[in-house]
Formats: C-alpha cells, sequence, structure tokens
C-alpha cells in the first residue's frame, strides 16, 4: 500500500460527521470531508452532526460508534422509554413517527433496488400502525442472575447503583447472551403486562426465587411470557421454570387473580431443562384457567396456548390480511397454499374466498393448534400438512392429492426460503404469489430468484408497519406468471373482519 493511500484515521480515533443516509445492520452512514464513508453504530439519525469512535478501519470505509450528537437532526424526538440506548428492543424511538415511517420506507426500497435488482417498482407508502404504544399482544422476558449494569469509566451509573445486581427481570442487552437489562416499564407491551412484571418481579424476590444462570446452569426462573387480548379482557401468563414446584405457582396465581382481577384468565407453568434460552418448555402445567386465550383476526376466533405462532400485532395483522387478500384476488374456484402457515391464521380466514386451501408447516404443535382453530370456526375446505419445505420432495404425493395450486401465500421466517423450496415452488406454476415478509433483504433476494428462474413478475409490494419504535417492516409482495391473463380487481373481496 503506498503511502497516499494509507488511512487518516485510527482505530480510537474521534471523528466528526453528518448523518446522511440509514445503512443497513443497525447502522447510519455519512462521510468524512476527504470522502471516505463511515458507518455509524447507535441511536443517530438524518441530519444528525455527530462525533463518533473509530472501532474498525476497512479499506474503502470506517466502521464507527455514536460518542455524541452535536447538532440534532429536526426529526429527533425525546424517546418515550426510560431503558432507550440499553435496551436492544426500540431502535428507533428518537425518531418522529413519520421519519420511522419514512425510513422503513426507504429500507424496502433499497433492498428491492439493490439486492433485488427491481428498479423499476413502485413500493406503497407504508400502512402505519394504528397504535405506535402497547401494540404488543406477546411480550417475553427472561431472567438472569446477571444484571446488565451501566458504567460511565469504572463508575457504576443511573439504576445500576440502586437495584440488586444479581437478579433481573427484562431484556437481553444487545449482543451479551448472560445479561438481562432490568426493565421497569416496557411502552410496546400492555399496561397489564407492565402490572405483570412488577407483581412477578416483587413475587420472586420476596419468595427468594432463585433466577437462572446461563453461565452455571442452575437457578429456577427462566422467562415470563404474556399474552393479552386486549379488546376482550383475557391475560395469559406463562412462567417459565427449570423444575415443577406446585406450591410455587399455586401462590403466584392466587397473588394474580388478587391484584389483577377477573382480567387475568390463566396461568401456565412451562418446564425446561435445556441450557439454551428458549422459553418453550418440554412439559406445560396449566395452574389456573383453560391454559388458552382466544385471539380474533377477520372474523374469525383462534385458541392460543402458550407457545402459538399468532402476528404479535392484532390491530395491524387485520390490514396485513385485508392487503394479502386484495393482492391474492381470490375466487371460489382457486386452489390455494399457504407456506409456512403457523397456527393457520392466513388459511382459516381464506378459506371462504376458495375452492380449498392447504396449509404447510413444519412445526407439529402449529399444525394442531391450526387443525383445531379450523374446527373451533366450524371450517370444512381447510386442510393441514407438517412438513419440512427445506425438504420439499417429501411434499409431492401431497401435492399430487391435493391438486396443484392457482395461488401461493409465503410467509417464511426471516431468513426467507431455502433455494430449494424456490424449485419447488416454480415447479407448483401458481398465477399468483402472495409473498409476506419481515425482511426486506430475504424478500429481495428471493423475490429475484423466482423471477429470473421462473416466468414471473413482481407486480407491486405494500409495506406494513407492524413494529413501531423498531426498525422492523412487513411487506406483501404481489408475484405475477407472466402469462396470467391480468384481471382487473374483480374478484378480490375484502374478508368480513367485523
Ligand atoms: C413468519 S411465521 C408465519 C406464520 C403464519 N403465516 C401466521 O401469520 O400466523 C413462519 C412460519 O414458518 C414455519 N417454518 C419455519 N421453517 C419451516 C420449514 N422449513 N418448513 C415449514 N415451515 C417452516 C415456522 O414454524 C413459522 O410458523
Amino acid at each position: 500500500m503506498s503511502t497516499a493511500q494509507k488511512p487518516i484515521h485510527k482505530r480510537d480515533d474521534t471523528v466528526e460527521l453528518r448523518i446522511t443516509d440509514i445503512a443497513e445492520s443497525d447502522r447510519w452512514y455519512g462521510e468524512l470531508p476527504d470522502g471516505r464513508g463511515v458507518f455509524v453504530r447507535g441511536p443517530a439519525a438524518i441530519d444528525d452532526e455527530v462525533r463518533a469512535q473509530i472501532i474498525g478501519e476497512k479499506r474503502r470505509y470506517l466502521e464507527a460508534r455514536l460518542v455524541e450528537v452535536i447538532s440534532p437532526s429536526s426529526k429527533r424526538v425525546p424517546p418515550v422509554c426510560s431503558h432507550f440506548g440499553v435496551c436492544g428492543g426500540c431502535k428507533c424511538q428518537h425518531l418522529d413517527y413519520s421519519e420511522q415511517l419514512r425510513l422503513k420506507h426507504l429500507k424496502v426500497e433499497n433492498a428491492l433496488k439493490r439486492i433485488g435488482q427491481f428498479n423499476d417498482i413502485s413500493v406503497a407508502s407504508p400502512i402505519p400502525s394504528d397504535h405506535q404504544t402497547h401494540y404488543r399482544n406477546k411480550i417475553e422476558f427472561s431472567f438472569s442472575d446477571k444484571r446488565y449494569l451501566i458504567k460511565d469509566g469504572d463508575a457504576l451509573v443511573g439504576e445500576s447503583r440502586l437495584k440488586p445486581r444479581d437478579f433481573a427481570l427484562g431484556f437481553h442487552a444487545p449482543r451479551i447472551f448472560d445479561k438481562i437489562v432490568d426493565i421497569d416499564y416496557c411502552h410496546i407491551a400492555t399496561p397489564n403486562m407492565n402490572k405483570i412484571l412488577d407483581i412477578v418481579k416483587e413475587f420472586s424476590k420476596t419468595m427468594k426465587l432463585p433466577p437462572y444462570s446461563t453461565r452455571k446452569h442452575e437457578g429456577y426462573l427462566r422467562h415470563l411470557v404474556i399474552r393479552e387480548v386486549q379488546s376482550d379482557n383475557q391475560l395469559m401468563v406463562n412462567l417459565v421454570t427449570s423444575v415443577y414446584d406446585e406450591k410455587i405457582v399455586r401462590l403466584l396465581a392466587d397473588r394474580l387473580i388478587e391484584e389483577i382481577g377477573s382480567g387475568f384468565t390463566t396461568l401456565v407453568n412451562n418446564l425446561t431443562s435445556r441450557k439454551s434460552e428458549v422459553s418453550k418448555g418440554e412439559k406445560e402445567v396449566v395452574v389456573y384457567g383453560p391454559g388458552y386465550i382466544t385471539e380474533s383476526l377477520g372474523g374469525y376466533r383462534f385458541r392460543l396456548s402458550a407457545d402459538s405462532f399468532f402476528q404479535t400485532n392484532t390491530a395491524q395483522a387485520e390490514h396485513l390480511l385485508k392487503v394479502i387478500t386484495k393482492l391474492a384476488r381470490l375466487s371460489q374456484s382457486d386452489i390455494v397454499y399457504d407456506l409456512y402457515c403457523g397456527a393457520g391464521a392466513f388459511t382459516i380466514t381464506l378459506s371462504s374466498l376458495c375452492r380449498k386451501i392447504l396449509g404447510i408447516e413444519t412445526v407439529a404443535t402449529a399444525v394442531a393448534d391450526a387443525q383445531s382453530n379450523a374446527k373451533l370456526n366450524g371450517v370444512g375446505n381447510c386442510e393441514f400438512l407438517q412438513g419440512d419445505l427445506n425438504k420439499p420432495s417429501r411434499l409431492t404425493a401431497c401435492v399430487e392429492d391435493f391438486g396443484r395450486p392457482d395461488v401461493v401465500i409465503l410467509d417464511p421466517p426471516r431468513a426467507g426460503v431455502h433455494p430449494k423450496t424456490v424449485g419447488f415452488l416454480l415447479s407448483l406454476c401458481p398465477a399468483r404469489i402472495v409473498y409476506v415478509s419481515c425482511n426486506p433483504a430475504s424478500l429481495a433476494r428471493d423475490s429475484l430468484t423466482i423471477c429470473s428462474e421462473g416466468n414471473y413478475e413482481m407486480q407491486s409490494v405494500q409495506p406494513i408497519d407492524m413494529f413501531p419504535f423498531t426498525n422492523h417492516i412487513e411487506s406483501v409482495a404481489l408475484i405475477v406468471r407472466k402469462d396470467e391473463p391480468q384481471a382487473g380487481d374483480t374478484r378480490g373481496t375484502i374478508p368480513n373482519t367485523a
């Protein structure tokens, strides 16, 4: 490397720059006066003038962390949460809601252009969330014997000085597996969930219950998972512990009944001896109430047990369903596949609009939930198949039995669709694919493969904000077979969402 190419800035140096763009992986972007790009970690905003410390040097750019905002952007608002910046959950709380939506829109557009090469697609503006706080119908807190401590140099600051160090109930500190930020109040959880957080903390401390240590693999308390149907006064508490202690969980049920009243409807105790940090138990004991709650979507009822998957923002799930329905343009003669169907939320809600619909899902309990939910709603034209979509050769016999689909709904996990599954999808040759995605990068990559390897084109993309304050965005893309007659929108009907 010649002297002229040598970087002027070294690790730990401090630089000043203006933030001009948002980048992947929770980073912001700006340039130094010499034109060198800098990716900055931390809660910055576009138009902030910042001071940042270099933490990594690459040949063409620098990595840095935000140290100080010298001149704040007009897009900033005061964060509502006292844990902002420490808790890894809500990364965009310092941004005005319209700016959050603008950046999410940009994120989808950028991914589709840069990763998917969809340069001509016009991405619709995101549908805003009806509620920006208290919108989650499920929240999962973890216990730890190591509270995450906030230090300034060697000194502890803020709450770190006041609370016990060996007990925490809250969320993981970003990138730290064995420490938990002790949460006082979570603004995206409901008020009742926060009340239960307080009650369980106080109960655990009074009873001297030991939190589980992920280093030593000992202790009793592991997770606290709460589900609430706010529109119908139902509240489920799932205490996940390492062993069963009947006396403790019965006392907890009594305490919740006393403090919450009739709004608290069920307590379950999941037991797990696994070393991994997963809140799913190997065994479940129903301590109080029926052991499930019942959610509504599209006018249908869904019985959810502690581990059932369900969209976490119920109000936005209604918008999501309307978008899927509009794009799918189902007719009563259509055969539909709902791939990655979970507990059958879309399979069941779309069933009345088509001839028959097949849901495919790998998790056995989700398939069992889907089957019982279809029964609960008296739906007769749904079938569910437990199968791994990464191994599609095992599914072909079933496909021949059920019939090839006219329309496929695709809602994979964040990582997107396995290449073998894309091959399977193309072999099904549906007229329309409605791809629902919580990860714009996966959506862009998979859609590119579908359109370049198959005779398909992407026609529209509608983002929906399911997760205000966070940088996550849901999108629904319509991918159409090129020889499909371009019907008007005459076949789509909005389902009953009363
Ligand atoms: C984003 S969720 C979608 C759930 C459903 N569409 C809903 O809205 O309720 C993705 C689902 O894909 C399932 N899944 C993940 N990998 C799978 C695979 N290889 N084969 C089949 N299903 C899979 C997960 O268990 C999960 O239920």
